[in-house]
């Protein structure tokens, strides 16, 4: 699956950003078509992104669509114009239930047939940000075709009335839920959106928090955000150095007929091990290790 540490929005009617986009070395560069995109200017959207995807050179970073919400009215012909130019993948925001993943995934999939595309080669991700999304979660996140879910803090604050604070508390329980229904079903878990793009200490400390709840990347919508978050979703040369060596002592441990063992002064056994060994794939990941 495709490392998505840092996910850039960049609005889909707005050339002069998509081509900046281009050059920032950002994992997951997000097309925007949704909330980043003037009522006005949908249409605009529906003829620029295809024209970015056919003319413009990507380089590493993935290429991905945010259409707007299954039942806004917009989702049809959002996808319609953008599905012959084969993004990597599709990202529907809102989602609250099973019914508007199949949607996207028998249009998707009836694209694929008509092109010659592999069966799911065209990846779904999807934005729980509404509380019957959150209620939802454990249906949701089964669908096959899904390869991430991005939790959207704003809109799910707005939804259920409460007042944002710099530390996300009153995000805490539905942020968690994410996370837990992606690790159900070995999804990823992209976290939410820190929206003051010019205080980057901020940003650095909810990235490293959201990394300890278990994310695997963030949404950023801004150039300056994009280094810090990779880096947050990056494990440190210390981290990866005692996954190592926890890992080698574990198994010497087990040589010796012992599953749990000290090291450091602390115990060890199978969940140590685990994490580990996640820690480790996090640094393949993103190139290290
Ligand atoms: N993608 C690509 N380039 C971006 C960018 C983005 N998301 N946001 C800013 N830039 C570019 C600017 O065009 C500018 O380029 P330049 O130096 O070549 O002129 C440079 O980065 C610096 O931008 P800056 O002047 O600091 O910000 P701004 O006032 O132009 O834009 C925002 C601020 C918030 C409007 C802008 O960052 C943005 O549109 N972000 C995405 C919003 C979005 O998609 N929201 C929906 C999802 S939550
Ligand atoms: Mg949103």
């Amino acid at each position: 699956m495709h490392a998505r540490r840092a996910l850039l929005y960049v609005p889909g009617d707005d050339w002069k950003k998509i081509t900046k986009a281009m050059t920032l070395g950002v994992d997951s560069i997000c097309l925007d078509m949704e909330d980043g995109v003037a009522l006005s200017h949908k249409e605009i959207a529906r003829q620029t992104i295809p024209k970015a995807l056919q003319e413009l050179d990507f380089g590493a970073s993935e290429k991905l669509v945010r259409i707007n919400a299954v039942g806004s009215g917009l989702e049809r012909e959002d996808i319609a114009a953008i599905l012959p130019y084969r993004p990597d993948g599709i990202v529907i925001p809102k989602v609250e239930s099973l019914e508007q993943i199949r949607w996207a995934d028998d249009v998707i999939a009836g694209a694929e047939l008509k092109y010659g595309w592999p069966l799911h080669s065209i990846r779904l991700l999807i934005g729980i940000e509404t509380p019957r999304g959150v209620l939802h979660l454990a249906e949701i996140a089964s669908h096959p075709r899904l390869d991430a879910i991005i939790f959207g803090g704003e809109d799910f604050a707005a939804a259920i009335g409460a007042t944002r604070t710099p530390g996300a508390i009153e995000l805490l329980y539905a942020r968690q839920a994410v996370v837990v229904a992606c690790a159900a079903y070995g999804l990823q878990a992209i976290d939410i959106v820190n929206p003051d793009f010019k205080n980057l200490d901020a940003l650095r400390a909810e990235a490293e928090f959201g990394a300890r709840l278990g994310y695997s990347g963030k949404q950023v919508i801004h150039p300056a955000q994009v280094e810090p978050v990779q880096t947050a979703f990056t494990p440190s040369d210390e981290a990866i150095a005692h996954a190592r060596r926890l890992i080698e002592a574990f198994e010497a441990a087990q040589k010796e007929g012992k599953g749990a063992f000290a090291l450091d002064g602390k115990m060890v056994d199978m969940p140590m091990l685990k994490n580990a060994q996640k820690v480790l794939e996090r640094a393949r990941a993103a190139g290290k290790a």
